[in-house]
C-alpha cells in the first residue's frame, strides 16, 4: 500500500522534498492512544455576537499524530485553528499546547507551533527547511526563530485546496516527510476525503460548530451502517425510484445525486446489486452504469452531516497573509 501510494504520488517524478531527503516516507503512522497529548481542546466555544461559530468542542491530539479536521464550509474549522494557535480569543473552554494554556501562556504555546499557509506548502520546489525559512521571514523574526528551530505542532488549514491533483499528492508526501523527520504533530483541515483517509491517524468531523464524529478512518467507516456502496445510473427512472431502491434487501440509505444517478449504501453489495438489476429489468428502466465499492469517508461524512463534502466546495481560495502571532486581538 505504501509503495503504491509512493508510486502514484510521485507521478513519475520525484518531488524535491523526497529527492533531497533520499527516502520517500509515506508510511501510515500508528496511532498511539497512550502517547502524551500535544493538543488538548476542552469544551471550547467561540461566539461572534449571538452567533456560535464553535460550540463546545473537545478533543485531544496525541504527540506524533496526524489529525484531520473535516467539515463543510462554515463548520468552524478555521475558527478552531485560530483559537488553538492563539490568533483569536476563546469565548469559553480552553486549549492547551503540550500543557500550555493558549490563553494564559500564549508565548509558550507559540514557541511550539507552526502554521503553514497554503501558498507556501504548494511551492514544491522548496525543501521543508526552505519552506520554514520563508515562513520565518513572513512572521516576526524573533518568534520565527522559535518556530523554525523547534516547531513541534503544525496547523495546516486547507493546504491543498485549489491545487491540481499531482501537487496535492506531493504536498501530502511532504507532510509525511516532515512528520517522519521531525516527529511532529500535525493538525490539518482538508476537503479531500481520500487524502485524509490515507494519511490521518484520526479524523474529527465538525458541522455547525459541533464535533459530530471522531475516530480512526477505519473505525469511522465501520460506524456507518452498510459496508458497500452501489453507484448506479438509470435511464429515466420513475419519480419514486429512490423509495423503491430503499425497499431492496440490506439497503441502509439511498441518495439521489441527479441525472439518474443514485448512491445506495448496503450491508450486502452483491445481493443488493442482483436485486437492483432485477427490479430495473422488471420495471423496464435501463441501467446506464453500475459500480460497487467499499464504504468511503465520503459516506461517513454524508452519514454524520447529511451533506456531501464534495458538493460544499470548491471555491477559489486566495492567499491570505496570516496574522502575526504577536498580535493578539
Ligand atoms: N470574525 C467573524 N465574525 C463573525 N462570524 C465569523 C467570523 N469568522 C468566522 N465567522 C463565522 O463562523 C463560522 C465558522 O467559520 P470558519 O471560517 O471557522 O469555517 P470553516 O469551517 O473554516 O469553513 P471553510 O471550509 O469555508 O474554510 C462561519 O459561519 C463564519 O461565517
Ligand atoms: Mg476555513
Amino acid at each position: 500500500m505504501t509503495a503504491d501510494l509512493n508510486e502514484k504520488s510521485n507521478g513519475g517524478r520525484e518531488s524535491s522534498a523526497t529527492a533531497k531527503s533520499g527516502t520517500p516516507s509515506l508510511e501510515k503512522p500508528v496511532f498511539d492512544p497512550t502517547a502524551a497529548s500535544a493538543i488538548e481542546v476542552d469544551h471550547i466555544v467561540k461566539k461572534y455576537g449571538d452567533f456560535t461559530a464553535v460550540d463546545d468542542v473537545s478533543f485531544n491530539v496525541k504527540e506524533g499524530e496526524i489529525f484531520g479536521l473535516l467539515g463543510p464550509n462554515g463548520a468552524g474549522k478555521s475558527t478552531l485553528i485560530r483559537m488553538m494557535t492563539t490568533l483569536i480569543p476563546i469565548t469559553s473552554g480552553r486549549a492547551r499546547i503540550t500543557g500550555h494554556d493558549v490563553s494564559r501562556e500564549p508565548d509558550a504555546a507559540r514557541r511550539l507551533i507552526g502554521v503553514i499557509p497554503q501558498a507556501l506548502t504548494s511551492d514544491l520546489d522548496l525543501t521543508v527547511d526552505e519552506n520554514l525559512n520563508i515562513y520565518a521571514k513572513l512572521y516576526d523574526v524573533e518568534i520565527a526563530r522559535g518556530l523554525v528551530h523547534h516547531p513541534r505542532i503544525f496547523f495546516l488549514d486547507e493546504p491543498t485546496t485549489g491545487l491540481d491533483p499531482v501537487s496535492r499528492v506531493a504536498v501530502w508526501e511532504m507532510l509525511g516527510n516532515i512528520k517522519s523527520k521531525r516527529q511532529l504533530t500535525i493538525l490539518i483541515t482538508t476537503h479531500y476525503m481520500d487524502e485524509a483517509d490515507r494519511l490521518c491517524d484520526r479524523i474529527a468531523i465538525v458541522d455547525h460548530g459541533k464535533l459530530v464524529a471522531l475516530d480512526t478512518p477505519m473505525a469511522l467507516k465501520a460506524s456507518v451502517p452498510g459496508s458497500n456502496v452501489i453507484e448506479a445510473q438509470f435511464e429515466k427512472p420513475p419519480a419514486d425510484w429512490e423509495q423503491r431502491l430503499h425497499t431492496l434487501d440490506d439497503v441502509t440509505s439511498v441518495q439521489h445525486e441527479g441525472a439518474g444517478m443514485y448512491r445506495v449504501l448496503t450491508g450486502n453489495g452483491s445481493h443488493t446489486t442482483t436485486e437492483l438489476v432485477e427490479m430495473a429489468v422488471q420495471t423496464g428502466v435501463a441501467v446506464k452504469s453500475l459500480s460497487v465499492q467499499n464504504t468511503t469517508l465520503d459516506d461517513v461524512f454524508v452519514h454524520y452531516t447529511g451533506r456531501q463534502l464534495r458538493d460544499e466546495l470548491v471555491k477559489a481560495y486566495g492567499f491570505v497573509m496570516p496574522q502575526r502571532p504577536g498580535l493578539q486581538p
